[in-house]
């Protein structure tokens, strides 16, 4: 084989390489973080610069989210299972955010980085008896685990290092069924109106001592914050 022929054989096979190469990456979906950081930009308005959430605005930390919750919600968010209902004030300023997402690799992408981002503590804003609320928490974390961690394989997300006064608010939405009960929802009944969740926090003040006790849950590793 001439030398010319072998050279262009060779390129040949290093372009065929090359370009399976990057359908390989492609199909994989490897996130890219920069694309998520320039998303995160709108984020951020609401969510702060760090993820760590601004009661302001209703929106809560979002820092370090396990990446399944996040591209998850954003889903549900943007096919409108979440933040439709009448009265899901904070559900709707979020479903036009996640309308912005065009593609699904922009979900992903601006999951990653949410992800990625190291947790935060928000500040304690209510008081509840974290004792009790330990009691009541037993059931809780047949789910979300017994840190509040969250359980990837039950669809239940981390609650440890979200804010009480949203964790408070989710409770009573999804008590309420202003949260959850969409049909073609099969995670959101878990916590339903007639869920063990339901029945074990019956009043007001069981759901704060719940998060009450919750909010003690978070890893002294992360950074407190605001
Ligand atoms: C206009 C303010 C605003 C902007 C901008 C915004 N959000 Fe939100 N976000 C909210 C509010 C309010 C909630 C709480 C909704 C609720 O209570 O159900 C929320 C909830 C969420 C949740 C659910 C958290 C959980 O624990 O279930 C995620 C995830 C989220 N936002 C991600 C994003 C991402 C990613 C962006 C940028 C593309 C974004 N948000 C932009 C206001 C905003
Ligand atoms: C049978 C399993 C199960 C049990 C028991 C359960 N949960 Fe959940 N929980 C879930 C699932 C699944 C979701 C996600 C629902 C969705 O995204 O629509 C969830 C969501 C939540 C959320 C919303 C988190 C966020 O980021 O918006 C809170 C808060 C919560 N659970 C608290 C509790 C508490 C407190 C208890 C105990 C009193 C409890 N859960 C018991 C499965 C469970």
């Amino acid at each position: 084989m001439a030398l010319r022929t072998k050279l262009a054989a060779f390129l040949a096979a290093l372009v065929a390489n090359l370009s399976f190469a990057a359908i390989a990456v492609a199909e994989q979906g490897v996130p890219d973080l920069e694309n998520g950081a320039e998303l995160f930009q709108l984020c951020a308005q609401c969510h702060g610069e760090d993820g760590s959430g601004n009661k302001l605005f209703l929106a809560p930390a979002i820092a370090g989210l396990d990446d399944w919750y996040v591209e998850m919600q954003l889903n549900e968010f943007r096919t409108g299972l979440r933040g439709l209902h009448f009265d899901d004030i904070a559900g709707m300023r979020m479903r036009p955010m996640s309308i912005t997402l065009r593609t699904d690799a922009d979900i992903k992408d601006v999951t990653a980085y949410v992800a990625q981002l190291p947790k935060t503590i928000p500040a304690k804003t209510l008081d509840g008896n974290a004792d009790a609320g330990k009691a009541l928490y037993t059931l809780c974390g047949a789910c979300h685990g017994p840190t509040a961690q969250g359980i990837a394989a039950m669809k239940a997300p981390a609650l440890s290092n979200l804010n009480d006064w949203y964790l408070v608010e989710q409770l009573t939405k999804f008590k309420m069924g202003i949260r959850g009960t969409r049909p073609g929802d099969p995670y959101g009944v878990l916590m339903g109106p007639s869920s063990p969740m339901a029945v074990t926090l019956k009043t007001d003040q069981s759901v704060r001592d719940v998060v009450a006790y919750i909010v003690t849950l978070a890893p002294s590793s992360d950074q407190p914050t605001n």
